[in-house]
């Protein structure tokens, strides 16, 4: 039996094991994925240390994860959502956009983006069927970093109706109801007519809102509009802009909020109408799209 004295602190126990599990990846089919399987490795290892994971403990973190993955589905994205309100989406994003003058802010891409959508011509409307919401005009320019006009850019935007839910959630909504795709024109401008947006709770009921429940919080989103600019030669553009005086603008469930991006409507002609200009960054990294675990990009 080991006395009290020659126990050894938690954060040292079984090193050995760590070093075993690293040195077995050396055979790894890309440098990248041993390398970041090594970091994940060394981190996992020093959670269960320094937290002294019990085995009930880590069969209850299994069964979390288990009842996650079983919850996704075409129109249901559960580990999305544990990354957001975890704060992990929108660090990735601050360590892998660019930022600084002239290129505007990203956010959170969240699971009701549904790809492909149709496309409409400059000042129509997102909704396919009448709504209570105020009335709102959406409208500026997309320009690059050094404020020439990005023509042509395609703009996707999406957004929840009045009830706190998207299409892709709701049955009775028409399918592409107040979620659109347009072009800039040549000098960079787009316009689309929609309701202002409301804020919402996020999908709740599975483990992640469990987790919010059991930790405290509240599972609210402050009321946004979803854009995503992509245009050759640029980085794509993943953001929301925000409405000033939102109740959830300091608590975004998902952390998503950054203060360049918030509006604040102003009456032109009788509606509202946000003015916002986006920024693009010039896309520098070979092959133009983000590095992956493995070629293909498929792991
Ligand atoms: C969204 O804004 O659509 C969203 C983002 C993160 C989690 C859930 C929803
Ligand atoms: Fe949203």
């Amino acid at each position: 039996m080991i006395g009290e004295k020659e126990r050894v602190p938690a954060t040292e126990i079984f090193p050995e094991l760590t070093h075993d599990v690293i040195a077995r990846m050396n055979h790894a089919q890309s440098a990248r994925l041993r390398d970041v399987m090594e970091i994940v490795v060394r981190h996992l290892h020093a959670i269960v240390r320094e937290a002294k994971v019990t085995q009930g403990e880590w069969a209850q973190a299994i069964d979390f994860l288990t009842r996650a993955g079983q919850m996704c589905s075409e129109s249901r994205q559960e580990l999305i959502l544990l990354s957001d309100i975890l704060g992990v989406s929108m660090l990735v994003d601050a360590v892998d956009n660019v930022a600084g003058p002239g290129i505007t802010d990203s956010t959170v891409l969240g699971p009701f983006y549904a790809g492909e959508q149709r496309e409409l011509a400059q000042g129509d409307s997102i909704l396919l069927r009448e709504e209570e919401g105020e009335q709102l005009v959406m409208t500026g320019r997309v320009s690059g970093p050094e404020g020439q006009p990005v023509a042509n850019a395609l703009i996707e935007v999406w957004q929840t109706a009045p009830n706190q839910l998207y299409d892709v959630q709701d049955k009775d909504q028409p399918e592409g109801h107040l979620r659109a795709s347009f072009r800039t024109d040549a000098a960079g401008r787009y316009r689309f007519q929609t309701i202002l947006p409301v804020s919402y709770p996020i999908p709740d009921d599975g483990p992640a809102g469990q987790l919010l429940a059991a930790l405290g919080r509240h599972p609210f989103r402050p009321a946004h509009v979803h854009f995503m600019i992509s245009a050759p030669g640029y980085r794509t553009l993943v953001t929301h802009l925000f409405f000033e005086g939102d109740q959830y603008l300091e608590s975004d469930a998902v952390f998503g909020v950054k203060h360049s991006l918030v509006v604040r409507p102003e009456l032109n002609n009788g509606t509202s109408t946000v003015a916002y200009d986006f920024g693009l960054a010039r896309e520098l990294r070979p092959g133009g799209g983000p590095p992956s675990f493995v070629a293909g990009g498929k792991a």
